[in-house]
């Protein structure tokens, strides 16, 4: 017969060993970023009960050379380690655990740097250690095994975390991201940012292990040879859903759905509007962070995003969902192996649509309401005379206060400065630079024993400022805004010369 006839099975005459070429460890984890493989290995901390995990960068003669993840969890048993190497390499997990897919020690090291080394202890057995490195002229998956006496000795160093008989140092060699550079400036620079980035993450993701004192993470820098480091920075839970008081009453509220006999439930929350809590802006625009924010075992998955249940709306910024995924809920939905994002089944979209508080209502409920509230405490703000916005000189809270409450007009920002003045006066207007000018001879006595900077005196600043904004507005001063600047100068000076005496 000629035609070409499809049969069920495919025959097979014995198989071949393919091992996959070592370059497939260069694609893992493609979708990290130093943050979310930060927070990978603290995944892995914290499965293995550390109390605390310390993120040391170390520098050598100045220039950043590895990235240490110290913990002081269980350790990994000499019989263990081999199988923590393995790419896919899964065990036994436990419900709390945070592990899952067996590979993110490996994705995390290798989107971040050429050579993972893992050092461990588990209490009473001897030190282990193991290294990886990507490197074009090797073939084969061969992981090197380093030496009991070395790992013993790094173990062994003292770097402050409260001794529990065993731990583990995650330690990357070959950083992609680190600069070249041994300029001094340029490094501290460069640790500052991702520092700063880094605990951002970490604090919004393990916000609620670290509130409950579950873990304690901390960053330092290490001078390779010295015993110095700098005092840790530790890492400060960021809680999206901490708002003092509720934007509406009845709010947080569960709607509860059941879809094929499995149940997920969502927290319905809305923030007061116009927030300025570190914990509602989490670096970004007050928009930018509405939606589902989901918890596996306590984690933070994702920050928000409404997963085709609603599409993202201004109005809608100040709507927030907590949604628990627990076994029962991962039916409706996949985390990515990163777990920095879950992807959702068409039956996720079944349960928000069916899902009801106990008062009846429903998701179009609660972002009707949420809509409302938003535009409530708009309102308030557009019926308010805009402002010309503060620049320099000023704390920068305060532009994002301003912000917040009234809307800027498009004008040059007005700064506040200091400068040397022929006379006593305490301040002076220029509307051709658009500056306040502050007398110099009153900085010191009004610093106190303060340092003084750019934006010192924010309260006094503050107050000139929302005295005398109007004169910058409009073409040209007129005659009763030139009295009311000769009146508060006048005043404040009498005022300024009291606090002198
Ligand atoms: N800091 C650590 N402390 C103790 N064991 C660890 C640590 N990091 C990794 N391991 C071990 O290595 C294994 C592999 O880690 P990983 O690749 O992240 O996969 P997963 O966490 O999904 O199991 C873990 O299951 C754990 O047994
Ligand atoms: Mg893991």
């Amino acid at each position: 017969m000629t035609t070409a006839e499809w049969t069920v099975r495919v025959p097979t005459e014995g198989s071949v060993e393919l091992p996959p070429d070592s370059r497939t460890m260069e694609a893992i984890g493609r979708n990290h970023s130093f943050e979310t493989a930060l927070a990978d290995l603290v995944d892995n901390s914290i499965d293995a009960d550390a109390t605390n995990v310390l993120i040391r960068f170390v520098r050598d003669r100045g220039r950043l050379c590895s990235l240490y993840v110290v913990d002081n969890g269980r350790g990994i048993a000499p019989d263990r380690i081999d199988d923590a190497m393995t790419v896919g390499g899964r065990r036994a997990y436990g419900d709390a655990d945070l592990g899952w897919f067996g590979l993110g020690l490996k994705a995390a090291s290798f989107s971040q740097a050429r050579e993972l080394t893992v050092l461990s202890r588990a209490p009473g057995a001897p030190a282990v250690g193991r290294r990886w490195r990507l490197d074009e002229a090797r073939t084969g998956f061969l992981c090197d095994v380093v030496p009991e006496l070395f790992a013993d000795r790094e173990l062994a160093q003292d770097r402050g975390l409260p001794a529990t008989g065993g731990g583990t140092i995650v330690r990357w060699d070959q950083v992609g991201g680190f600069p070249a550079t041994t300029d001094e400036r340029l490094v501290e620079r460069f640790v500052t940012q991702k520092v700063t980035t880094a605990c951002n993450h970490l604090g919004l993701v393990f916000h609620r292990l670290i509130e409950r004192g579950r873990v304690t993470i901390a960053f330092d820098v290490h001078e390779a040879g010295s015993a110095a480091s700098t005092s840790p920075v530790t890492v400060e839970p960021i809680n999206p859903f901490h708002y003092h008081r509720t934007g509406a009453t009845g709010f947080p509220k569960d709607l509860n759905a059941t879809v094929d006999g499995r149940s997920l439930s969502f927290r319905c929350h809305i923030w007061p509007p116009r927030s300025t809590a570190r914990q509602f802006k989490l670096n970004g625009r007050p928009a930018d962070h509405q939606g589902m924010y989901f918890y596996r075992r306590d984690r933070l998955l994702q920050p928000g995003g409404w997963e085709g249940v609603h599409a993202p709306h201004p109005k809608l910024q100040l709507a927030r969902v907590e949604v628990e995924i627990d076994s029962d809920v991962e039916a409706f939905l996949r985390m990515n192996p990163e777990k920095s994002r879950v992807q959702v089944r068409p039956e996720f979209g079944q349960a928000c649509e069916s899902a009801r508080a106990d008062d009846g209502s429903t998701f179009a409920d609660y972002f009707y309401q949420a809509e409302q509230v938003y535009q409530a405490g708009n309102k308030r703000r557009t019926s308010r005379k805009p402002m010309i916005p503060p620049g320099r000189g000023f704390t920068p809270g305060l532009r994002d206060t301003l912000e917040s409450e009234i809307e800027a007009l498009k004008a040059d920002p007005v700064d506040i400065r200091w400068r040397d003045f022929d006379d006593d006066q305490f301040f002076d207007i220029d509307r051709d630079e658009q500056t306040i000018w502050l007398n110099k001879r009153y900085r010191k006595m009004l610093l106190g024993d303060r340092h003084g900077g750019l934006n010192d005196l924010p309260l006094i600043k503050t107050l000139i400022y929302l005295l005398m904004e109007d004169v910058f507005q409009g073409e040209y001063l007129g005659s009763r805004d030139k009295d009311n600047i000769e009146l508060w100068k006048s005043v404040l000076t009498t005022a300024v010369r009291a606090e002198r005496r």
